[in-house]
């Protein structure tokens, strides 16, 4: 199959939106990563998207909508999901809620699960297709199961050319990161994924382990091994440097875990295709932002 890319334009998306409506996968920007969206109605259109990554079927995906008031015709929100939802959508939020028995989404989505991921996000490119389609789409991260997420066009290109018919070309993500996972299931809020919303403090997270059924321990892997919390680069290693720390290329020399978020998985990438055979990482702070940012360096580095 050869798969074209596209530059985020009107017609763009009219021809991403016909692709969709036909069953077909396509690679679309979001504020957080490339997502490959399919029609969420449609068992075989997921199928594909199952199927052009690669995924282990078990592995349930995130339904985008276009506002509040789809996500309702899904998932059952309580006062707690809703005051979230109204807080920080459109926005790099998922929300883990009890799936409508009239939801009218294919049960593939969800893997079989009662429970139900949505967000409504904020990138222009993603909400007009969701709008030239009028239907939820189920989008998981645009690259093949367990590799390194795609930040941009070209990422997604070299982990699922061929596989795919479309690619729109937004340029890089303004986040960098997988939205943040919240379950609002049992009455209590529950962080299954830290993202780019830090809303840790609004968490009951007495019940342990954080865990959604996608996190497995190694993720976002490169093909190199790769060598965490590295102060210099010792022989054969791509380093990436932090803060002090200037590398072969660096996450952000300011220290600015915003920008740190923004280039991590392009910087996994270049590392990936560099001629050194091995990838180490300077220490990046365990707090804020980079919470998120080490979840993903440990499941790279697994
Ligand atoms: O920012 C994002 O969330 C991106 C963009 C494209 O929206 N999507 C994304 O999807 O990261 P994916 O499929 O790569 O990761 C979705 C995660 C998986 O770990 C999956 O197990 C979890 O969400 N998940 C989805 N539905 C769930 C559910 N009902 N219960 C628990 N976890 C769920
Ligand atoms: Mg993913």
């Amino acid at each position: 199959m050869e798969t074209r890319v596209l530059p985020f334009t009107d017609e763009a998306i009219a021809e991403a939106a016909r692709l969709v409506l036909a069953g077909e996968p396509v690679a679309v920007p979001t504020e957080t990563v490339y997502g490959l969206a399919a029609d969420a109605t449609k068992a075989e259109a997921v199928a594909r998207i199952y199927e052009a990554k690669g995924r282990p079927s078990f592995n349930p995906l995130i339904i985008h909508v276009i506002d509040l008031d789809a996500a309702k015709r899904i998932g059952l929100f309580d006062a707690a999901a809703e005051k979230l939802a109204e807080q920080h959508w459109p926005g790099p939020l998922t929300l883990v809620l009890p799936v409508r028995r009239d939801a009218g989404t294919a049960s593939i989505v969800t893997a079989g699960l009662p429970t139900v991921g949505i967000r409504v996000p904020a990138h222009p490119a993603m909400q007009a297709l969701l709008r030239a389609v009028s239907r939820p789409l189920a989008a998981p991260s645009a690259n093949a199961s367990g590799a390194i997420s795609s930040t941009q066009a070209d990422h997604v290109l070299k982990s699922l050319g061929g596989r795919i018919p479309l690619i729109i070309d937004g340029g890089p993500t303004e986040r960098g990161l997988e939205s943040t996972i919240v379950a609002a299931t049992g009455g209590t809020l529950r962080l299954l994924r830290p993202g780019p919303l830090q809303i840790d403090a609004l968490m009951d997270n007495s019940g342990g382990a954080i865990e959604a059924p996608g996190q497995m321990a190694s993720h976002y892997a490169p093909s190199k091994p790769v060598r965490l919390g590295a102060t210099s680069a010792a022989a054969g290693e791509y380093l990436i440097g932090f803060g002090e720390i200037a590398g072969d290329e660096t996450l952000s020399s300011t220290g600015n875990l915003v920008e740190a978020a923004a280039r991590l998985f392009d910087l996994l990438h270049q590392a990936d295709s560099s001629d050194k055979p091995r990838i180490a990482v300077a220490p990046v702070p365990d707090t804020g932002l980079g919470l998120a940012i080490n979840d993903r360096l440990r499941r790279a580095a697994a």
